[in-house]
């Protein structure tokens, strides 16, 4: 199994995000397969850490790259710093969330979430999937959301980015597959990370390891998956019991008593 995942991925991974959370999940989860990795995020001290930890733990070798991803021509460093290894999976997994009234966040922290959670992702598709089509062969994993498949009042504008990626990752790993480029959306519910830090602990929030296993498990066999028994009865009734009003009448009911920034006044604003 691990050969094969190696053989159709490898020799490098480059994981954006990878400084926390889901993203570092993926960078151990991928090392354990044998590939070496890239880890890409802003803070450097932790991306440094998370590489000696993986050199050490599967002997791979390891990159970092510090960088914003919300930024005009990000994508250059990346570029030029992986150009003379041979990169067969991307991971675009960084990612950051506003939640609450819609006019809670700040305009320029709703633009900064648009241009990492969508712009960011796109760019890197792009510029990898284009080498792996020309090789023959790569990977590219999305890191979505269950909030994907349905309007999320009180969520709004993030999970509209996250039904951005879900789409672009279905029509893409459709348009890949006679080229031998496996795409897979994940699309997780809540997960344990910096992003979910401070919310109790409960069986509707995963540990990041089962659901990094269900996208490496998963990608070259589907479009997109949702790991979790409670996230996929929920993407169940969202989608298939429920019609699109229903859903987004039931998730922004559900959203306003759950989520204190649904309710708190705008001096509350991040
Ligand atoms: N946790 C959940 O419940 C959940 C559910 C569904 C989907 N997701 C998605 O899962 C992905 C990973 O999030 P997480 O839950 O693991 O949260 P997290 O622990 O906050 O990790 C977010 C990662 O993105 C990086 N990042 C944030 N802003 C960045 C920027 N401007 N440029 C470069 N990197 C940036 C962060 O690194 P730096 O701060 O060092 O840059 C960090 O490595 C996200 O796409 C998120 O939307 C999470």
């Amino acid at each position: 199994m691990h050969s094969s995942f190696l053989e159709k991925y490898g020799p490098w991974a480059v994981i954006t995000g990878a400084s926390s959370g889901i993203g570092v999940e993926f960078a151990h989860q991928i090392a354990e397969k044998g590939l070496n990795v890239v880890l890409v995020a802003r803070r450097k001290q932790l991306l440094e850490s998370v590489a000696t930890t993986i050199a050490a733990k599967y002997k791979v070798q390891t990159r970092i790259i510090e960088s914003d991803l919300s930024k005009d021509g990000f994508h250059h460093d990346i570029l030029d710093t992986i150009k003379d290894i041979d990169v067969g999976l991307l991971v675009n997994n960084a990612g950051m969330n506003c939640e609450g009234q819609f006019y809670r966040g700040s305009l320029e922290r709703n633009v900064q979430m648009l241009q990492l959670n969508t712009r960011a992702p796109f760019i890197l598709a792009y510029e990898f999937g284009k080498q792996f089509i020309s090789k023959g062969k790569g990977g590219i994993i999305f890191t979505s959301s269950i909030s994907a498949f349905s309007a999320h009042p009180y969520l709004s504008h993030y999970a509209a980015t996250k039904a951005y990626i879900l789409s672009l990752a279905e029509s893409m790993n459709f348009e890949f597959k006679d080229k031998n480029v496996d795409v897979l959306a994940l699309c997780p519910g809540m997960t344990k990370s910096e992003m979910t830090r401070g919310l109790k602990d409960g069986p509707m929030l995963m540990d990041a390891p089962p659901v990094v296993k269900a996208a490496l498990d998963n990608i070259g066999k589907q479009a997109y998956v949702v790991p979790g028994f409670i996230n996929k009865t929920q993407v169940f009734i969202n989608t298939r019991i429920l019609n699109r009003n229903g859903a987004k009448n039931l998730t922004g009911s559900m959203l306003k008593k759950m989520l204190p920034s649904a309710n708190k006044k705008k001096k509350d604003s991040k």
